[in-house]
């Protein structure tokens, strides 16, 4: 291996990442460190960690505003494909990587690095998402992981820093390991390690607990067009404010909290809690408006893409060729998905009380009412039974007379 000259270090102002400047310089050898902050809408003040990296001694320190394109080219998609991992988890989290690695690779593109690193260890996902997105887009640049070569405790990984000049935490970390950004929170460790130990109310912060969930349930009323959320109760909003209204009307009623066991990319399970108010309500308003505006036969195809989907996302192949062609599927179907969905949100629950597509709707009355306006021809099923269960009649047939 050459000799690296010049680094692009993802960088989030934490201990590790700070840790790794120093590191990259000494135990690498490496002349520059430039940092590269996201700013995901997590909410931090990122001009002072922009600063902190230059103390800790990166020569560029570098803020991307990311959030408009987190929101209309990552989480939008994944509102379209419904994407749940497990069924359960929203992908908050997975969602950022391959857009932060995105940047990296531009920014070493433009200042001549010869490679990029990151601060995940080796047993997460995200180190995952990191190298394949990486790989991808910049297949020659050599990717550095400090985190996952130094052996350091974190006390040491401190230590470490302090001869550097990196002051300690003043406050004492947080027991749990947590990312957050605009589409969510994910909470790990500590006590949560135990998957029968219930998490303590202290560590959401965008949901309310169902027991100071105002009692009044509230009904709201989501617009899609084209598959994508554009108005809530009657107010267009541009993606970023969707995503946040979505994220307070949700997060006060106590909707959007998941508790689960995941299956991580490198085989472990782990305990996983999120938080993802306002992800969450759109997917259901969306799978909602789905089940008015497209075919069966659509629906039934499009849930085994919204699997696979999930997964690749999840494992890292945001930038693969199966989730180019899955989100080619998924896109071709969306057209028609335009109209609203109301939604009752009360202690925790977000529960679908209508739904509506003045253009695209399937449903139709006619067909489906019980009453006199009925236009659907009764006497036609007879013909269709006969046909449609011939083979398990004469299953049948042969079985009785073997048993006789
Ligand atoms: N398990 C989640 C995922 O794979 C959350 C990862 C959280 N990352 C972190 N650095 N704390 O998406």
């Amino acid at each position: 291996m050459q000799q690296v000259k010049k680094v692009v270090l993802a960088y989030s102002g934490g201990v590790d990442t700070s840790v790794c400047i120093p590191y990259l310089k000494n135990e690498y050898g490496i002349a520059e460190v430039v940092t590269f902050v996201a700013d995901l809408g997590q909410g931090d003040d990122l001009e002072l960690v922009r600063q902190k990296a230059l103390n800790s001694g990166a020569t560029i320190s570098v803020i991307g505003n990311l959030i408009d394109k987190f929101v209309e080219q990552y989480a939008f998609p994944a509102i379209r494909a419904n994407a749940l991992y497990g069924e359960k988890y929203p992908l908050s989290t997975a969602l950022a990587r391959p857009l932060i690695a995105e940047n990296l690779v531009n920014l070493a593109r433009e200042l001549n690095a010869d490679a990029v690193a990151h601060g995940c260890t080796g047993k997460g996902n995200d180190q995952v998402r990191f190298d394949l997105a990486i790989h991808a887009l910049g297949p020659d640049l050599q990717i550095i992981t400090p985190a996952r070569e130094w052996k350091m405790s974190r006390e040491e990984a401190i230590l470490y820093g302090e001869k550097f000049g990196i002051p300690a935490p003043v406050s004492k970390k947080s027991p749990y390991s947590i990312d957050v950004n605009l589409l969510g929170r994910s909470i790990e460790a500590g006590l949560l390690e135990d998957p029968m130990q219930e998490p303590n109310e202290d560590v959401f912060d965008m949901t309310s607990s169902i027991y100071d969930a105002p009692n009044a349930p509230k009904d709201i009323e989501i617009v899609f067009q084209s598959g994508l959320p554009i108005a809530i109760d009657n107010e267009f909003l541009s993606p970023v404010d969707i995503i946040q209204k979505a994220n307070s009307l949700a997060g006060e009623h106590g909707f959007g909290r998941i508790d689960m066991i995941e299956d991580r990319v490198v085989g472990i399970k782990s305990r996983e809690i999120y938080e993802a108010p306002g992800l969450l309500l759109l997917i259901k308003a969306h799978k909602e408006l789905e089940s008015i505006t497209l075919n069966p036969d659509v629906l039934d195809f499009k849930n085994l893409v919204e699997k696979k989907w999930g997964q690749l996302v999840y494992q890292g192949f945001w930038f693969g060729p199966l989730k180019q062609a899955l989100d080619g599927f998924i896109d071709s179907t969306q057209s028609s998905v335009n109209g609203k969905v109301k939604i009752r949100l009360h202690k925790g629950n977000a529960i679908v009380i209508g739904r509506s597509s003045e253009n695209n709707s399937l449903y139709r009355e006619d067909l489906a009412t019980y009453s006199k306006d009925d236009i659907f021809n009764h006497k036609q099923a007879e013909g269709f039974i006969y046909m449609w269960g011939m083979s398990n009649k004469i299953w049948a047939e042969l079985n009785s007379k073997m048993n006789n």
